[in-house]
């Protein structure tokens, strides 16, 4: 499974249910890594899509506790073990893990990165006002950095895009 997230310096991930910057060039980049897979991704994450529809052209699987109509087009599932045993049946239906990937927020991020083996960030060079953070990987060991882009630019926001690997992978 991979994670794909964009941060700020301190890990922060979202402030007021929205992403703190929205980077059209990662956004491009961000639909060419997902299309045709598997997005994973909490109920609040869905909310803050346009119009709360899920993402065009791949499987959207959102956790969600609440049993309720939902949008079409999104496969709602209810814990954690419900994912494991979806994501079992799509293997064999001919996904592989690394067709599996978890696009937030926060608290999908931190039940789910156990289960991951690589994470693509996108890192700003500032921090900006955050309430929900991403775990800080630069301190966790089992996780190394194998790789990091030089410093882009777009509308005055400085960002680079960065890979982690579990340690022990490949
Ligand atoms: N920077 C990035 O790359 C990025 C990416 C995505 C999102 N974000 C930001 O992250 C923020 C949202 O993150 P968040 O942590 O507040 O919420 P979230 O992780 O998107 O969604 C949390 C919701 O998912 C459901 N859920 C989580 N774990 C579950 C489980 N094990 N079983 C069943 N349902 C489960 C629950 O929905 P119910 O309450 O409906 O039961 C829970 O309230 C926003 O600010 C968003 O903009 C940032």
């Amino acid at each position: 499974m991979i994670a794909i997230v964009a941060c700020d310096a301190d890990w922060g991930i979202g402030c007021g249910g929205h992403l703190q910057h929205r980077i059209s060039s990662d956004l491009r980049r961000f639909r060419a890594l997902t299309r045709g897979k598997v997005v994973i991704y909490g109920r609040q994450t869905l909310d803050t899509f346009p119009g709360k529809k899920p993402l065009p052209d791949r499987i959207n699987l959102v956790l969600r506790t609440r049993k309720e109509t939902g949008e079409p087009g999104c496969e709602y599932i209810s814990s954690l073990d419900g994912l494991l045993q979806r994501l079992r049946a799509l293997k064999q239906e001919g996904y592989h893990d690394s067709d599996f990937i978890v696009i937030g927020g926060g608290m999908v991020y931190r039940q789910l990165l156990p289960y991951c083996d690589r994470v693509l960030v996108t890192r700003f060079d500032d921090s900006y006002d955050a309430d929900c953070w991403f775990p800080d990987l630069d301190s966790l060991p089992e996780w190394n950095l194998v790789s990091c882009g030089q410093w882009l630019e777009e509308n005055g926001v400085r960002f680079r895009y960065m890979t982690y690997e579990r340690q022990g992978i490949a």
